[in-house]
């Protein structure tokens, strides 16, 4: 199979990849020049574990390439996947689709032949009727068939994610659309991941539901840990006393500072206004989404009461700045707020993080950037843990202590014991249990 994959970003890289290590053709297209030459130089431009590995084989295997011109690949291909960023429109929070609508046109005035267009991007209900009206206006001659094929996998696992997905979703209604498709795909199926056809739009909207329903369960457990803290209960022996219970699930049940990164805020926004448009609304997605959106900032205000309710002129020690561990991705962080309303409340901020910090510049301003985890804690009044980065769970704690000014750690992602940490002197906060020393 020949395949063109437009867009070459999280989730155009890995695919188009993966794709090439099944034994397909694939050629990645990108409109960022510098990302194009870096690709052909053998530079990886995020940070996934194992992509450079997995890139450099495929193409010296001749399987994988990368170029900035769309025309030959897509004439040339059975299947054209378009993952071009689906960002919230400036304004009112929908999906902008204009790259979406823009990859299109281009496709169309490129086809050459029957070939499947798959929208893998996640994109609300009816956009891809909207990409075949494009194609079809474009070009009326062509023999095309579109399919939405969206995509399920997590930056940071991203390859195991793809090449062991618990289901591949595939909404078509043409035959020859689904030969491709099973082709692509055809290791996986081998591997026996289910193959899930169904319609164009109850493949849309399964991407969007999911996306929500994840956010959800995120929001749900985040104020049950609230809970926790007013009443004295555990949020971990609450989550893992519902999660053992096969009907809910132990994922996604990891109290923390919030959900940020490039998909659940975008997509719970942008499925609450699909539902409001078709006079469906989604309340309790809106109310995630609130929840949510304050969480962030008023994460500051546990920094504010572990030092006596004056953060002027205090040094805080931030650990982590990326949405998760093992990714670079900055987009939409719980840091980035929570930071601001520290600086807002008078703090100097220092912050450390593996691999975040490269492009951190452009998102933080007066923050200072330390080149460890100990030389972040040097002098600091309070240490906040962001990102369960796996180096900081396994602090060499008398080590902090020691260059802190004062011992005072606040865990947003309970990475440690209040226990332990009370026993080695430390005030110590947490998500959803009780601080300590009392
Ligand atoms: N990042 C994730 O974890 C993830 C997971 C599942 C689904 N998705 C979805 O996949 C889509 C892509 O996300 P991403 O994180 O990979 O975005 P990204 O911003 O990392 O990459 C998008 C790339 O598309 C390129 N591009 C835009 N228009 C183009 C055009 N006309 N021709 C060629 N290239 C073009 C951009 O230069 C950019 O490199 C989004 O819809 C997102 O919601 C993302």
């Amino acid at each position: 199979m020949r395949i063109a994959m437009i867009g070459t970003g999280y989730v155009g890289l890995v695919s188009g990849t993966c794709f090439a290590d099944f034994g397909h053709h694939v050629t990645c297209v990108d409109k960022d020049e510098g990302k194009i030459a870096a690709l052909r130089a053998g530079k990886i431009p995020i940070f996934e574990p194992n992509l450079d590995r997995l890139v450099a084989e495929n193409s010296h295997g001749g399987r994988l390439d990368f170029t900035t011109d769309l025309k030959g690949p897509v004439g040339e291909a059975d299947a054209v996947f378009i993952a071009v960023g689906t960002p919230s429109r400036r304004g009112d929070g929908h999906a902008d689709l204009t790259y979406v609508y823009a990859a299109a046109r281009e496709i169309a005035a490129a086809l050459n032949g029957f070939t499947v267009v798959v929208t893998k991007s996640t994109v609300p209900v009816g956009t891809g009727d909207e990409v075949e009206r494009v194609i079809r206006e474009t070009r009326p001659d062509v023999d095309v068939a579109v399919v939405s094929n969206p995509e399920f996998l997590r930056e940071g696992a991203a390859i195991q994610d793809f090449k062991h997905p618990d289901r591949i979703v595939v909404g078509l209604t043409d035959e020859r659309a689904k030969a491709v498709m099973a082709e692509v795909y055809r290791p996986l199926y081998l591997n026996q991941a289910p193959m899930l056809y169904t319609g164009r739009r109850t493949a849309e909207l399964i991407k969007y539901a999911a996306n929500a329903f994840l956010a959800t369960k995120i929001t749900f457990i985040n104020e049950v840990a609230d809970l926790c803290e007013k009443v004295g209960a555990d949020v971990q022996e609450v989550a893992r006393g519902i999660g053992l219970d096969n009907r809910i699930g132990s994922k996604f049940l990891h109290p923390g500072p919030g959900f940020g990164g490039s998909c659940f805020p975008k997509d719970t926004l942008a499925l609450i206004k699909t539902g409001q448009d078709y006079a469906a609304p989604l309340r309790i997605v809106e109310t995630v989404q609130a929840v949510n959106d304050t969480r962030k900032r008023a994460m500051a205000r546990k920094v504010l009461a572990a030092l006596g309710g004056n953060l002027r002129g205090r040094t805080i020690a931030v650990l982590g700045l990326t949405f998760k561990p093992n990714t670079d991705d900055l987009r939409e962080a719980p840091s980035i707020p929570l930071i601001t309303a520290l600086q807002d409340m008078g703090a100097k901020v220092r912050a450390y993080d593996p691999v975040g910090m490269a492009g951190a510049g452009t998102e933080f301003s007066g923050v200072t950037f330390a080149d460890g985890p100990y030389a972040c804690a040097e002098g600091a009044d309070a240490l906040v843990i962001v990102t369960e980065w796996e180096q900081f769970r396994a602090l060499d704690l008398e080590a902090i202590k020691r260059v802190m000014k004062q011992p005072v750690v606040i865990d947003l992602r309970n990475v440690y014991r209040p226990a332990e940490m009370a026993a080695l002197g430390f005030v110590y906060d947490s998500i959803g249990r009780t601080r300590v020393p009392e």
